[in-house]
């Protein structure tokens, strides 16, 4: 990939997409990891006489709606860059071009969210040019969207010189060492709502590790498949057939599979309800699992132990709403007491139980992608890399 050291930004105006898809509640945003993360690009850009416009999206909107607007991260990154400040228009519009026309050295601006244009997830070719217009080179700093094929993304880096930000190469050496001879044995752990999400991942790794735990609502899909009664929790019955053809290839690999023994459950998913823990495959209905159980905490505990290599992605439960939150953490404690393993853990929750425990630093990486990481381990490079290279 090009990077920043060949670019030289000395009274340039460099577009930048970061990926400040951050979690807003009530105008405030709620974690600014990928905010701080970004620092070190633009610092670097601006302290070499660059002025920064600066793309990004928020969450999924259908068109320009208040609820997406970026208005709340520039007040975020405020605190860290005085000198920005926020252009409310659409990113393609002419009010935005003529907005940064008259940026000096030094000064940044963040445009509103790309995702307010409807050409941006279509990598419209028009969009891209009218992105393209804004400044003279392009910097791609956003590696929790380079698995997106978006116009901010991959359409405007083949218009202007770009280049990869520091996050981004932080990033691919971090995970590249996940794919290159990875030291062994290699433990992978996956939770989240959906096999579906996994399947490419699971398939690509199952050749490759030694030891594979599922939990969070996926384990259901898995639990079934076996022959298991899991009450009301969430199942894809469609996958049921794909759940079973993966355990037999991990099987006939010789990879380990662990699969929750125990369930935290509820009748309903809400703060302070009632909760029962029952066997994992015996789980009566009007019951849901909602969270691995204490002996299944253990049990995955005990069987990380002597694991080199480990990659954590997804929650193992309903993180967002205790007392679900605690199989995560578990897990989260679990990998961090390895001794002397190379530890990696990407998306949202998974990387909110780190933080939330103090442990960011017992992890070899802390990822600011979760979809993008995931795309990474299964295809060894994202459309946002290979347009760089
Ligand atoms: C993420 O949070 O994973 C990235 O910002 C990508 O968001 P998306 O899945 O809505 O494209």
């Amino acid at each position: 990939m090009r990077t920043l050291r060949d670019l030289d930004p000395r009274g340039k105006r460099v577009l930048v997409r970061v990926d400040y898809n951050v979690p807003v509640q009530d105008g405030k945003v709620q974690d600014e990891t990928r905010i701080q993360e970004s620092l070190p690009t633009l610092r670097h850009l601006l302290a070499g006489g660059a002025s920064l416009i600066l793309l990004s999206h928020l969450g999924r909107p259908k068109g320009p709606d208040p609820k997406y607007s970026l208005a709340p991260v520039a007040e975020a990154l405020k605190a860290y860059l005085p000198s920005v400040r926020f252009v409310p228009h659409p990113p393609g519009s002419e009010e935005a071009f003529q907005e940064v026309q008259g940026l000096s050295p030094g000064e940044v601006a963040l445009l509103e969210n790309v995702r307010f244009e409807p050409g941006e997830e279509k990598n419209d070719p028009e969009l891209a040019a009218r992105y393209a217009r804004l400044g003279e080179a392009f910097v791609l700093d956003a590696f929790g969207s380079a698995h997106r094929a978006h116009a901010s993304v991959v359409g405007v880096a083949r218009l202007l010189p770009a280049y990869a930000g520091f996050l981004m190469e932080k990033e691919v050496r971090a995970l590249s060492r996940l794919l290159q001879a990875p030291e062994r044995p290699y433990a992978v752990v996956l939770g989240g709502a959906k096999v579906s999400d996994k399947i490419g991942v699971i398939e690509s790794l199952l050749p490759r590790i030694d030891r594979l735990f599922i939990g969070g609502a996926m384990a259901f899909t898995f639990l079934k498949a076996l022959g298991g009664e899991v009450g009301k929790s969430l199942v894809e019955e469609d996958r049921l057939d794909l759940a079973r053809d993966l355990l037999r290839r991990a099987e006939a690999l010789g990879v380990q599979v662990h699969l929750p023994q125990d369930v935290v459950a509820a009748e309903a998913i809400a703060p302070g309800v009632e909760t029962r823990i029952f066997p994992a495959r015996a789980i009566p209905v009007p019951y849901m699992g909602l969270d691995i159980g204490p002996r299944t905490q253990e049990a995955f505990a005990e069987a990380l132990k002597g694991a080199k290599t480990v990659f954590w992605n997804g929650p193992m439960g309903v993180f967002e709403v205790p007392p679900f939150d605690q199989g995560t953490l578990a897990v989260g404690r679990a990998i961090a007491a390895l001794e002397g393993a190379f530890s990696v853990v990407g998306g949202g929750d998974s990387v909110a139980a780190v933080n939330r425990l103090g442990l960011k630093e017992r992890f070899g990486h802390v990822s600011t992608g979760g979809g993008a990481s995931l795309e990474f381990l299964e295809k060894g490079t994202l459309p946002g890399i290979e347009v760089l290279e």
